[in-house]
């Protein structure tokens, strides 16, 4: 019987997790900042002596891309010597622990998706924060799988689709037109998509390394505002910009599009096409949103 531990349960992905690992009658356990803090590695390790998980889900990080850039100790405290601190207690407790990364190892300058062995070249700080964690984890633990995620949403925390969604009704009122990135192409996945790949993982062990886990298809973030304002219902103009045109602190990858390579040869992805996800996840909180 598995016993799983979700640290960040409280996190966007953190509290999906927990709701479906609830729903499919897993014995599970979940904590989050201040009860556990990952980067004072003697509290990490008495929770989990007492807790004994057999399985650790690191939904904890630093995942504000452009915060990390003022913050950058605290970017890297968390996403890498957190995540070293996680597989170091996993060892001691023979613990297997899944850890999600991120997109934004890459620099985006390929123009077809990056497969698990292409070459990383994060352009942030918080990219290069998980990197590390991901050489960390790999050093340290036995028994580990990193997903690299990315364009993350769901019905938990704050994301590209409820701040379209907040935005898009705002302008409604007045018909001022919202403008979003067209040079930026990504795969926008839904949390739910994510917890069921790690089911699918738990259940059949695959080789411990890096798996790629977005949804299927690219987009822009303009494109994926035009489907979030149709898929909604909200009459407003949606307009293309550059990146350019809106500076953030942290660069971004431009093409940061991902190749589940490895989950297809070993025939366990569970991804869907973004668009079948994106709907799916409209049809179910639609109202609620
Ligand atoms: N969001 C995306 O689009 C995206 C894309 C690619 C990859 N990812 C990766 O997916 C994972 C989940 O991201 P998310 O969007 O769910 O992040 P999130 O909503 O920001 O959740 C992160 C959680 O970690 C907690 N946390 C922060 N510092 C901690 C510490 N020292 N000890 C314990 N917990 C701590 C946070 O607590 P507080 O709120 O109290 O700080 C929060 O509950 C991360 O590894 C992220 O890098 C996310």
């Amino acid at each position: 019987m598995m016993k799983i531990l979700v640290i960040g349960s409280g996190g966007q992905l953190g509290q999906s997790m927990m709701e479906f690992f609830h729903e499919t009658s897993s014995e599970v356990v979940g904590l989050d900042y201040p009860a556990i803090d990952i980067t004072n590695r003697a509290q990490l390790m008495n929770s989990l002596r007492d807790i004994q998980p057999t399985i650790i889900i690191n939904c904890a990080a630093l995942a504000a891309v452009d915060a990390c850039e003022q913050e950058k100790e605290k970017a890297y405290a968390v996403n890498a010597i957190g995540v070293e601190n996680i597989a170091l207690a996993a060892q001691e407790i023979k613990a297997l622990v899944v850890h999600y990364s991120t997109d934004y190892v890459f620099d985006g300058d390929q123009d077809t998706p990056y497969v698990e062995t292409s070459r990383t070249n994060p352009l942030s700080v918080y990219g290069q924060s998980k990197l590390q964690g991901e050489i960390l984890l790999q050093q340290h633990a036995e028994h580990y799988y990193i997903l690299r995620i990315a364009w993350l949403y769901g019905p938990y925390g704050n994301h590209f689709v409820k701040r379209m969604l907040a935005l898009a009704r705002e302008r409604a009122k007045t018909q001022e037109p919202l403008k979003a990135v067209n040079d930026q192409w990504g795969t926008p996945t839904y949390t739910y998509d994510v917890c069921r790949q790690t089911w699918q993982m738990l259940q059949t062990r695959p080789p411990s390394g890096i798996y790629h886990s977005t949804s299927e298809g690219h987009t822009t973030w303009f494109e994926f505002a035009q489907e979030i304002v149709h898929a909604f219902g909200i009459q407003v103009p949606v307009l293309p910009c550059t990146s350019q045109e809106f500076p953030r602190p942290a660069k971004r990858p431009k093409f940061g599009v991902l190749e589940n390579q490895k989950l297809k040869q070993l025939g366990i992805n569970m991804m869907l096409d973004w668009k079948v996800s994106f709907y799916e996840f409209v049809a179910k909180y639609k109202a609620v949103l």
